[in-house]
């Protein structure tokens, strides 16, 4: 819900074109239709309110949406909308919220039938303890279960698991880059300290970095003359060792050895079920 103020006093408006579009400074955009009350009160304050509806506020969007300010003071009905006062500018907020933020209007532009006002927030308050109302296709939600991600899931030893989360420092997802060598049903592996951590060629690229010449240069340094092809393969998987978990998503390369040396270790598919698990 967008409060303004204007020359016939406070107003409520429903909104649905309404999203966060910077971090820094924290932007607000919303787009509103010509012909409403709000975007004359915005156009002369300079300032609005947004007011992000909780799950208790079907009868008041309803309202801020059904009529306009030219046809009634909707803010004046009895007993519907609760007012809270703002701090920084001069629109009233709607108390019962889970977010009310204050903005000054930044930017506005005419695009299409609609009108673009973004606003710098100034002020902003949430209550956790509510939960936002959803819009969809006409009627009204509340928020439904976290729907679980599709990922593999891999039991892996503590040793593994603790590795993972070493790397992780304490990140949702650790992205990795890796090649998988394949030859008389045995994999190629980099060994690690113990062999149950003998692992794919893989690396870790910083982010923006092209993952695949990132994996090309780590080869180079490993000084494994592999051939890489260009096709990636994607495994999201969540390592699991009892309760303790940790998600990697692979981006991998099918790779051919260009020149076999002695050098290279390989191991059987059927020894690790993370390495089998990513071929
Ligand atoms: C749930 C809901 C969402 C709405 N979203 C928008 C929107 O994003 N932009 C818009 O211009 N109007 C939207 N409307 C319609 C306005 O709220 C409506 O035109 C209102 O009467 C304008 O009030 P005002 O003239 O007092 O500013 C929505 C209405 C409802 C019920």
């Amino acid at each position: 819900m967008i409060t303004s103020r204007g020359n016939n006093g406070p107003n409520v408006m429903a909104a649905e074109w309404v999203m966060q579009i910077s971090y820094q400074p924290v932007l607000i955009g919303a787009f509103v239709h010509e012909g409403s009350q709000t975007l004359k009160n915005i156009e002369r304050t300079k300032e609005f309110g947004i007011n992000v509806a909780s799950q208790d506020q079907t009868t008041e969007v309803n309202i801020a949406g059904g009529y306009s300010g030219t046809e009634l003071d909707k803010l004046k009905i009895k007993s519907i909308f609760e007012l809270i006062q703002s701090r920084k500018i001069k629109a009233p907020l709607i108390a019962g919220c889970t977010i009310n933020a204050e903005c000054k209007l930044v930017k506005k532009q005419k695009l299409g039938d609609h009108v673009m006002i973004v606003g710098k927030v100034v002020d902003i308050r949430h209550d956790d303890s509510k939960r936002p109302l959803i819009y969809h296709k006409g009627r009204y939600f509340g928020l439904g279960s976290t729907i679980a991600q599709d990922r593999v899931e891999v039991n892996v030893n503590t040793d593994m698991l603790e590795f993972f989360k070493n790397i992780a420092h304490e990140k949702f997802v650790v992205k990795c880059v890796g090649v998988v060598v394949e030859s008389k049903k045995k994999i190629l592996v980099i060994p690690g300290s113990k062999t149950a951590l003998d692992m794919i060629p893989f690396s870790i690229p910083s982010p923006g970095m092209n993952q695949r010449d990132h994996l090309i240069k780590f080869l180079k340094q490993i000084r494994l003359n592999l051939q890489v092809e260009d096709i990636p393969i994607m495994k999201r998987l969540i390592l699991k060792n009892g309760k303790n978990i940790q998600r990697v998503n692979f981006v991998l390369f099918k790779g051919k050895i260009r020149k076999p040396t002695k050098m290279e270790k390989w191991k059987s598919l059927t020894d690790n079920s993370l390495i089998s698990t990513l071929i």
